[in-house]
């Protein structure tokens, strides 16, 4: 009997929810005159170069001297778990800050831009490089260094695009943006790692889920010393159970986290946005998210001390409500209660760093934020920060569902779900996802979910 009660509830209430289920967002890719042109989806060279790679002797621009190109080679190796054909492309900025893609004979391909245009226009050199099948290694290799840069992988066709930047007489890439469901290369399924390999820095490469996550990718980097640093990405299908996930989490609480998602013309889940990109043109959503957590830990805290751990020559300094900001010793400012899109973004409001901020205030913004995205701060032992592990992340609500979720669908916990992902306790699981050396040999990029065997 009460069997038959249990399940007649949970058919009722699937009934609800899938009534109040919204229709997922579908995207409707567009052409170069969708394209919205923002500082999260261009690359501004600081040198223009020739076709050719010469930097023009009248370049408008400070010229930097070539360093030996013969060190700067990194070998990729591309493993392809996909079902279906994938596409890379390589984009960034070449030793001497001009833009550069990558062609498939291993040269640079120096896009060049139309003063005249008006609207951006595409980049139609030889820059896609296609992988083998499913199961296969494609070895490609960068011959110098680069910065600023992103490995692409789509299961189709990508489109780049310039436009010009006066301030180097030259151009400016755009790239297909995840955010701008009408952008161009929309209805693709893509995603990218980061990476920057310098003479004076050595490699460091990411993969980020701040913005959005897509095609399954992993990464492992064999260093000088021989030894592996991985960071294995996201499960295979993570991006259709983060959906599924995000629309029962919008069930509970009411809020748009199924919005978050993008699917194609079939329905079928192609990303998720993150939430600060998905309030950059969805203002009012989210509004009173926040507003009672945010008073429980105004209230909390004007009478408790708030320890926060600066992990610096600061050491560990003590927070109280004062008035109506939260303020630091040592700190040259306080901190007033943030918005939701303060607290998804935590580069505005009180999350915002001014020139004249001191190193104490650098070092509270993003222990602070992440304390705040986490919701760690009413739990046991949130009263240092960071100071609970990432098995205390995210079990407060209000949450960064959106953070807390992806984290669940990596394959290790690591990668970047917002901007300071990197705050942890010293000693704890470094949640973000780097791989980086001096010496790199090699490094691996998995796509579409780790390799099982
Ligand atoms: C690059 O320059 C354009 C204007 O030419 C600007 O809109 C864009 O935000 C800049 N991008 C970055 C990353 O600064
Ligand atoms: C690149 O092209 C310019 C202009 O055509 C030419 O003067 C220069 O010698 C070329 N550089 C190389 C390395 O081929
Ligand atoms: C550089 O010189 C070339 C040919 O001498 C000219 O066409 C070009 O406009 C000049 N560029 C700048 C930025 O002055
Ligand atoms: C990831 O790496 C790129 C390239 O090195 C860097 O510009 C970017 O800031 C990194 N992202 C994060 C979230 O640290
Ligand atoms: C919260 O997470 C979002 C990603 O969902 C990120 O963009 C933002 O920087 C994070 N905010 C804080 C306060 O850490
Ligand atoms: C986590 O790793 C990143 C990248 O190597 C680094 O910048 C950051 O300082 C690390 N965080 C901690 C707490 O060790």
């Amino acid at each position: 009997m009460r069997g038959f009660l249990v399940s007649t509830l949970a058919i009722a209430a699937t009934l609800l929810s899938t009534s109040a289920a919204r229709p997922l967002v579908k995207v409707h890719p567009g052409t170069a005159n969708d394209i919205v042109i923002t500082n999260k989806n261009t690359v501004n060279a600081t040198t223009t170069a020739l076709s050719n790679g010469t930097i023009p002797a009248n370049s408008s621009t400070v010229q930097i001297t070539p360093r030996s190109s013969t060190s700067g080679r990194l070998p990729l190796s591309l493993v392809n778990n996909f079902a279906g054909n994938i596409n890379a492309y390589v984009t960034g900025l070449d030793k001497n800050n001009a833009l550069v893609m990558l062609q498939p004979d291993g040269n640079w391909y120096y896009p060049q831009s139309d003063p005249s245009a008006t609207t951006p226009q595409p980049i139609n050199g030889n820059v896609g490089i296609p992988l083998g099948a499913q199961g296969s290694t494609t070895s490609i290799t960068l011959t110098d260094y680069i910065s600023a840069a992103r490995v692409w992988f789509a299961a189709g066709e990508l489109k780049f695009f310039t436009v010009w930047n006066p301030a180097t007489n030259g151009p400016s890439l755009v790239e297909p943006s995840a955010v701008n469901p009408s952008d161009p290369s929309a209805g693709v399924n893509w995603g990218f790692v980061e990476l920057t390999n310098t003479a004076e820095g050595g490699l460091y490469a990411n993969i980020s889920y701040v913005d959005f996550v897509g095609l399954a990718l992993g990464m492992s980097l064999l260093s000088g010393d021989g030894s592996i640093q991985t960071a294995l990405g996201l499960q295979p299908k993570a991006v259709a159970s983060i959906c599924a996930a995000l629309a029962s989490q919008g069930q509970t609480d009411g809020q748009e986290w199924d919005n978050l998602c993008q699917a194609d013309e079939n329905g079928d889940p192609l990303r998720v946005i993150a939430p600060s990109d998905f309030l950059s043109t969805n203002a009012e959503s989210f509004a009173e998210y926040y507003t009672e957590y945010i008073d429980e830990v105004w209230t909390q805290y004007a009478t408790n001390t708030l320890s926060i751990d600066t992990q610096a020559a600061a050491g560990t300094v003590a927070c109280t409500v004062q008035g109506s900001l939260i303020t630091c010793a040592g700190d040259n400012r306080g901190y007033a209660k943030p918005t939701p899109s303060d607290i998804f973004g935590c580069n505005s409001g009180p999350f915002a760093i001014a020139g004249t901020d001191n190193d104490v205030h650098r070092a509270i913004v993003p222990r602070l934020c992440a304390a705040f995205n986490r919701s760690t701060l009413t739990v046991s032992g949130g009263d240092l920060q960071p100071g609970v592990g990432a098995k205390s992340y995210y079990t407060a609500n209000p949450t960064n569902w959106y953070s807390a979720i992806v984290h669940q669908h990596e394959v290790d916990g690591k990668g970047y779900a917002f901007a300071y992902d990197d705050v942890n306790p010293s000693g704890d699981i470094n949640q973000s996802g780097v791989v980086a050396d001096a010496n790199p040999t090699v490094l691996t990029v998995t796509i579409g979910g780790p390799s099982t065997s």
